[in-house]
This record gives structure tokens, C-alpha cells and sequence, in this order.
């Protein structure tokens, strides 16, 4: 049944069932119910010790809200697309326990500011939960990296051999990736923890409010400046949303080497029973499903992110109904980030490595190429002849089967005299690793020290 609005005193017609459900958002801000009611109550404390309301009027305005927030938790509150939205549906219930008194929790106060209050207190609620699982994964990196940081592999660029690296190296970058997807979100906390409540409509209000304290009692640590801004300011939404598409993009390359490493062709590794599925026809197969999965909601995160950003570009100032579409991205991109961050770190703390097979790979593959040109330049020859003297070598190589450091010495000083004995030290795949000394490189040392200052940084003893 179509029902008479809270605001309709200056309408003589109600719109349509259909009309109404098409503009009502408590289909999904209802996820904001616990935030929604929090606001409210930090605002009704504000008028009752600024004198705006009689003490008497906000106490019991405030435990009519703390009925409902017991409610809530006890999952007895149920909504009614009819009050359109979170804000009205919670005052319906407010009015329907305490009487008319209820209707002076709205002085001095806006849906607009109460929106963005909300929706500030969800995003700064769920920071922590996103940093947390970062964190955790974070962490699955550290000791992956910390038992293989002497486990040699084949580093490639072009997804061609080209270096032998340390695994343990290799999951160090993964770390770092983390690391700077967890310092996006905890500065986003800084553009998110700003209270818009006060900024009533757009203008501010008449009345003798206190900004500061309803911040303080909804522990923002700021305060908008300008109430225009306030009303409608979705950045940190964005940044959030740009944040957790980053994070997606890093899961998702992670993913894909997963799925590489397992198929039949490399074998470095092989995905726990419990983080593979199997196919419902051919009775063999072991498939990296959830890596997949992770991979693909990118592409949902990415939506997210998009889909805001258009919703945001033509507004004019201040709020415009537009703003309702700021939520349900927001929402789903955080069930997608903290998802795909469990899963992740089930699937690599779970993770069988098969080093064997990594190291077979790094031995016949001519990756020690750059060691032999680097030991000629370090004994005068210009690198760039060096490079040419190796690449002949290497030719030669290819043709006969013949890895570098099993050819002869005699072969190999008649491509260069400058070549000794020792030569053969350099060209050992474990050597190359050892000798990137360079700071940041796969040396082992520099690997140890990426580990020590990763656990510094995740307070881990
Ligand atoms: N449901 C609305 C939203 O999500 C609340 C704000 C409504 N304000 C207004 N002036 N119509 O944006």
C-alpha cells in the first residue's frame, strides 16, 4: 500500500508502489542499521546537554534508541520499504516505542548529514576488519618466505626464465605489494574519520549545536569545515573503493601464479585439498578454483570503484538523490576484499611447495647467462661484448643440449681466454642467487633483512 511520507505535508499525491520501491534504499542500508542508530544517539546526547531539547526529551529519546540497538543485535527489527530508507525506517520504530517525542530527535539535523555520518561510520568501521586481514596474510608471506628463502627458482620476466631468484624473495615483493595496500587504507581512515554530523541539509543550522562533541562521542577525530563539503563528499568512498581495486589487482596476479605453478606443465607447487576442487566429469582433475575466483571478482571491485566515480562526476553541490547508488559498491566491494584475503591466506598457509622441481627448472635453462657476461665485464671485456661472446655461447648451447656450466672449459675459453676454472662457481643457479649482494636484491642476506624488517612492521617477535 502506498503510504504517506514523513515529508508529506506539502504533497497532495503519493507516488506509486512501484515509484516508492524504485526510490526506497532499505534494501541494502539497512546494513548500516547498527551505525545509523549510533549516530542518532551521539546527535540526541548533543541536544539534550547543548539545552536544545530538555533533558528529559533526550533521555528518553536515547533509550528508545538503545531499545532498538538491543533489538537489532537480538536480530527483532524488521524494516518496511514504505520508510524508504535506513534513517526513516529506524525513526518509524522510534516513534512506534516512545510516541511523538520521537519526531525531536530530527532537530537540528538533516538526512543528508545522517547519511554521511553513517556511511563515515561504516567505512571507518571496517578499516581496521580490511588492515587485520591484510595482516594476516602479510604474515603467511613472512614464514612461506622465511622457511624458502634458500629454495631456488627460475625469476622470470616475460614469463621466460631469466634469473635464478630466491622463492623467498619472491614472496617478499608480494609482502611489500600488501604492505602499501595496507598504508592506502590506513590513510583513508584519515579521510574517512571526519564527521559530517552538523551539517544539517547543506547550510549548517540555527540552532546552538556542538560538532565537536557528537565527533568525539562517535570517535571521529575530525570535523568538516565546510557544511557543503560535508553533505557531499564521497572521496573517501572513492578512495576506499580505488584502495580495494589495487588490492584485487595484487590478489589476482598472486592468484594467477598459483594457478601456473599448479598445472601439470611447471608442478611447483600443488593447492591443499581443501583450497582445490575437482570436475564433475573427469575424475583426474584437481583445479585451482578459488585462485580463479579471486582473479575474477577483480573485475566486481573494479565495477565498484567505476560505477561510483560516474556517479560522482556531474553533481552539483550539495547532496543529490544520485548519492543513494554510494553504498551498495562500498558494500559489496568489502564482502569481495575481506574474502578473497581469507581464501588467499587459507590457500598459501595451506601451500605445498615442490622445491625439487624448482630447482630442476633453474638448471638447464641457460638463467645463468647474465653470470657468465657478468663475470667476463668484472675481468675487463665491455659488458655489451661480454653479452654477444655469452649469447653465441648460449646458441651453441641450445643446439647441442648443453647447459653452460656443463660445457667444457676448453669450449668456453675458446669463446673468451679471460674465462678460468672459477668460472664454473659463478654459473652454479644456488651462487647467482648468493652473490646479488646489491641491497633489495634475492641475495639471502638481503632477503633476511626484508624478513626482519617485515616483522618489525607487523610487531611479530
Ligand atoms: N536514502 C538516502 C541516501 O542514501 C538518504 C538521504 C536522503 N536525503 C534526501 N535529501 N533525499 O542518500
Amino acid at each position: 500500500m502506498a503510504v504517506k511520507k514523513m515529508w508529506g505535508g506539502r504533497f497532495t499525491a503519493v507516488s506509486p508502489e512501484f515509484a516508492q520501491e524504485f526510490g526506497a534504499s532499505i534494501s541494502f542500508d539497512q546494513v548500516m542499521a547498527a551505525e545509523d542508530i549510533e549516530g542518532s544517539i551521539a546527535h540526541v546526547t548533543m541536544l539534550g546537554t547543548t539545552g536544545i531539547l530538555p533533558q528529559a526529551d533526550a533521555d528518553t529519546i536515547k533509550a528508545g534508541l538503545i531499545e532498538i540497538q538491543d533489538e537489532l543485535k537480538a536480530g527483532k527489527i524488521e524494516f518496511d520499504v514504505a520508510n524508504e530508507d535506513i534513517h526513516m525506517n529506524i525513526e518509524a520504530i522510534l516513534t512506534a516505542k516512545i510516541g511523538p517525542v520521537a519526531g525531536k530527535l530530527h532537530t537540528a539535523r538533516s538526512r543528508n548529514d545522517q547519511v554521511a555520518t553513517d556511511f563515515h561510520l561504516w567505512v571507518t568501521h571496517r578499516l581496521p576488519e580490511v588492515i587485520k586481514a591484510i595482516e594476516a596474510l602479510q604474515t603467511v608471506l613472512v614464514h612461506l618466505a622465511e622457511t624458502h628463502v634458500e629454495t631456488i627458482l627460475p625469476g622470470t620476466t616475460h614469463l621466460q626464465h631469466a634469473q635464478p631468484i630466491s622463492l623467498g624473495h619472491y614472496f617478499m615483493a608480494y609482502y611489500s605489494m600488501l604492505q602499501r595496500d595496507k598504508e592506502r587504507f590506513q590513510f583513508n581512515l584519515e579521510h574517512a574519520s571526519v564527521s559530517p554530523l552538523g551539517a544539517a541539509a547543506l547550510a549548517g543550522t540555527t540552532f546552538p549545536i556542538d560538532r565537536a562533541q557528537t565527533a568525539d562521542l562517535l570517535g571521529f577525530k575530525y570535523v568538516y569545515n565546510n557544511s557543503l563539503d560535508a553533505v557531499s563528499d564521497r572521496d573517501f568512498a572513492i578512495e576506499y573503493l580505488s584502495n580495494a581495486s589495487m588490492l584485487m589487482m595484487h590478489l589476482s596476479r598472486l592468484s594467477e601464479e598459483l594457478i601456473i605453478w599448479a598445472s601439470y606443465e611447471y608442478q611447483y607447487v600443488e593447492l591443499d585439498d581443501a583450497y582445490s576442487t575437482g570436475s564433475s566429469i573427469m575424475p583426474q582433475k584437481k583445479n585451482a578454483d578459488y585462485a580463479e575466483l579471486i582473479r575474477g571478482k577483480v573485475g566486481r571491485v573494479y565495477g565498484d570503484l567505476t560505477s561510483l566515480l560516474t556517479v560522482m562526476k556531474g553533481l552539483p553541490l550539495a547532496y543529490n538523490k544520485d548519492m543513494q547508488e554510494d553504498k551498495e559498491g562500498v558494500f559489496d566491494a568489502t564482502t569481495t576484499i575481506l574474502g578473497s584475503l581469507h581464501v588467499m591466506t587459507g590457500m598459501m598457509s595451506t601451500l605445498h611447495i615442490k622445491e625439487d622441481n624448482m630447482l630442476a627448472a633453474v638448471q638447464n635453462d641457460f638463467s645463468n647467462a647474465t653470470e657468465l657476461a657478468d663475470y667476463l665485464a668484472t675481468k675487463g671485456m665491455p659488458f655489451r661484448q661480454a653479452h654477444a661472446v655469452v649469447g653465441h655461447l648460449v646458441l651453441t648451447g641450445i643446439k647441442t643440449h648443453t647447459a653452460l656450466q656443463n660445457m667444457p672449459l676448453e669450449q668456453l675459453q675458446a669463446a673468451s681466454d679471460l674465462i678460468e676454472q672459477d668460472v664454473y662457481t659463478d654459473l652454479d643457479p644456488y651462487e647467482a642467487v648468493v652473490r646479488r649482494t646489491s641491497f633489495g636484491g634475492t641475495g639471502f642476506d638481503s632477503v633476511k633483512q626484508q624478513i626482519k624488517t617485515a616483522k618489525q612492521q607487523l610487531d611479530l617477535g
